[in-house]
């Protein structure tokens, strides 16, 4: 019974995007292998955010609005909780000018060397749907670049006029379920460029945080209006090409499978590792976020078995037990 009311406290709280808050970190941590790992897991985790929402946006379009719900709550989890904990703990925002330097330095590489790279791959995969996109993706962070440069010079010389760029929110493009339309090397690129683009949007709405808390609301404005193109546009653009949505019952296996992983494998090697080296603070932060994410792998596991069942056993179920 305890066990039962375990779980059942476990995928409440993920229902409603609750998970243990551990204590503000207090001082970043130092090992490099600790803070790489945690590296790793804030890219995971932006990941895991931005495939929710698209999992749960097909459930909803499905009307399966539990579903939804379940997808968009423990999505705000991986965001506002694992992710934002995770950075705190490697002091990963800096002042607005070094999260300038950063953002300009990510889009250029992007801009001249990923993008291009792997539009070049698809045109030799031919596919083009992809070339195309990659092509699109190239000149966007470009513009992209050429904003956060202005910012810079703007906010180094505020008696010069120039404004702050606020650049302009963009509608997000719904995300089409289906199989990829590419393979090999370019639908590998495709993955990465869905990983990429989650993890800007997660930076960029970091950097949006600290310089809307730092009295620079257009700085804030820019980096929202970013992010919201490289996850709106960028991200489910390629979502759609690589296949990342399928039937709501193949979704909430992917989940399962990704929460899992995280839980049992990437969670507690992390802790692990963060131990060894006296790394107090994240190997405790690692641990709690192994079990939210078994909370969470316990919450997608029942929905998929309701889906399943469809609607047959619910009454006989809560009956027996
Ligand atoms: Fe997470
Ligand atoms: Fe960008
Ligand atoms: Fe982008
Ligand atoms: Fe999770």
């Amino acid at each position: 019974m305890q066990t039962v009311r375990g779980v059942t406290a476990l995928v409440v709280g993920a229902a409603l995007g609750l998970g243990p808050v551990p204590a503000p970190a207090r001082a970043a941590a130092a090992d490099e292998t600790t803070r790489a790992n945690t590296l790793t897991a804030m890219e995971g985790e932006a990941f895991a955010h931005a495939r929710y929402l698209a999992y749960g946006a097909e459930a909803s379009r499905n009307g399966h609005d539990d579903i939804a719900a379940l997808f968009a709550a423990t999505g705000e989890t991986e965001l506002r909780e694992h992710f934002a904990e995770e950075a705190a703990s490697i002091d990963f925002v800096g002042s607005n000018e070094d999260n300038l330097r950063d953002s300009i330095d990510g889009e250029r590489h992007e801009a001249t060397v990923v993008y291009p790279g792997y539009a070049r791959q698809a045109r030799r995969d031919r596919c083009h749907r992809a070339a195309r996109l990659f092509d699109e993706l190239a000149d966007d962070e470009a513009k992209h670049a050429v904003r956060f440069r202005t910012a810079l010079f703007a906010i180094n010389h505020p008696n010069s006029g120039v404004p702050v760029p606020v650049g302009e929110a963009v509608t997000p493009v719904p995300i089409t379920a289906g199989e990829p339309v590419c393979s090999g090397a370019t639908q590998d690129n495709l993955e990465a460029t869905m990983r990429g683009e989650a993890f800007a949007y997660a930076k960029y709405t970091s950097y949006a945080e600290h310089a809307r808390a730092d009295g620079q609301p257009r700085l804030a404005q820019l980096w929202d209006n970013t992010a919201s193109q490289e996850l709106g546009e960028h991200f489910s653009e390629a979502a759609t090409l690589a296949g990342l949505v399928g039937t709501d019952a193949e979704n909430l296996r992917a989940a399962i499978d990704g929460e899992i992983y995280e839980a049992t494998t990437m969670y507690p090697s992390f802790a692990r590792q963060a131990d060894s080296v006296g790394e107090d603070e994240s190997a405790d932060l690692f641990a709690e976020i192994a079990h939210d994410e078994a909370g969470h792998a316990s919450a997608f596991l029942l929905a998929l078995v309701d889906l399943e069942l469809g609607g047959i056993g619910g009454d006989r179920g809560a009956r027996r037990s």
